[in-house]
């Protein structure tokens, strides 16, 4: 393949394979005593310490409301943590230089609930502008679109009008745009919350494909039927505290949890 003998730029960050060995050995993610205020009397994150090693997969759970969205937009520089640090590939995010920031959005993939694609645009437009935006050349970025087109199960489907797919549809066009560049960690916010039950169990099997290959997952649902099926880690947000179970539902300690997920 073409593609395969173009150096890429900051391998030593990249998942899976192509990450360098001391790169291997550290958690992807860290967070250290993490706050969050929204309110100056009452943080919606407090004291929060989560170590997220290459190659999970972890569900992150809670009831609406709960601060699921606010803990993946700290990891994803949307909002700034007001106390403590959150480490990416052990950087610190906070710190991050603009000139860093193409290094966030080479590594760090995100897809939302509401899929957040251009319905005007063509199926492979969508998905080629999180390459554009990295400056990689066209005969690349055509290359590398039909091979993300094809892992999420829309091969050859490049040139359709996004405005006429389905909703599972579109959303696995955006999980094209997230892994395209080949990111370290994927992040998902409710991504099955506007699709019915069996689509869900597609994205989420996707997901479960992409983290095979070698990419962390964070999944952010309060789907309680979806988490029951699996024995993914478990991260669930408690009146803003982080408590965890590290093979699914089925460990959880104590019978608290039906409170904490729908
Ligand atoms: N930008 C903001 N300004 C003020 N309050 C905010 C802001 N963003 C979130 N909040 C508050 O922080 C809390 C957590 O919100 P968040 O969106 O993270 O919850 P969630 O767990 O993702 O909920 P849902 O399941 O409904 O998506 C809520 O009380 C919300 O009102
Ligand atoms: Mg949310």
């Amino acid at each position: 393949m073409q593609g395969a003998k173009v150096v890429r730029p900051f391998p030593f960050f990249r998942a899976g394979a192509r990450a360098s060995q001391p790169q291997l050995a550290k958690p992807i993610l860290v967070l250290e005593e993490v706050y969050k205020f929204f309110r100056p009397d009452q943080p919606t994150l407090r004291d929060v310490n989560l170590k997220v090693e290459r190659g999970e997969f972890a569900f992150v759970t809670g009831p609406s409301g709960a601060g699921k969205s606010t803990l993946l937009k700290l990891i994803y520089r949307e909002l700034m943590v007001d106390e403590g640090r959150v480490l990416f590939c052990g950087r610190d995010i906070a710190r991050l230089t603009d000139k860093s920031i193409p290094f966030l959005r080479r590594n760090l993939g995100i897809v939302f609930q509401e899929f957040r694609i251009i319905d005007h645009w063509t199926v492979f437009e969508n998905i080629a502008i999180a390459l554009e935006i990295l400056s990689m050349p066209q005969r690349l970025i055509r290359s590398r679109v039909a091979e993300a087109l094809e892992r999420v199960g829309l091969n050859g489907r490049g040139d359709e009008q996004t405005s006429n797919l389905s909703g599972g549809e579109k959303q696995r066009v955006a999980v094209a745009r997230a892994i395209v560049p080949e990111p370290a960690l994927i992040l998902a916010d409710e991504p099955t919350g506007n699709l019915d039950p069996h689509l869900a169990i597609d994205i989420l099997t996707l997901f479960e494909e992409i983290n095979s290959t070698g990419t962390t997952v964070l999944f952010a649902t309060h789907d309680h039927s979806l988490i029951s099926k699996r024995d993914h880690r478990l991260i669930a947000i408690d009146e803003g505290r982080v408590i965890e179970a590290q093979q699914g539902l089925k460990h959880w300690p104590g019978s608290g949890i039906h409170t904490l997920v729908g």
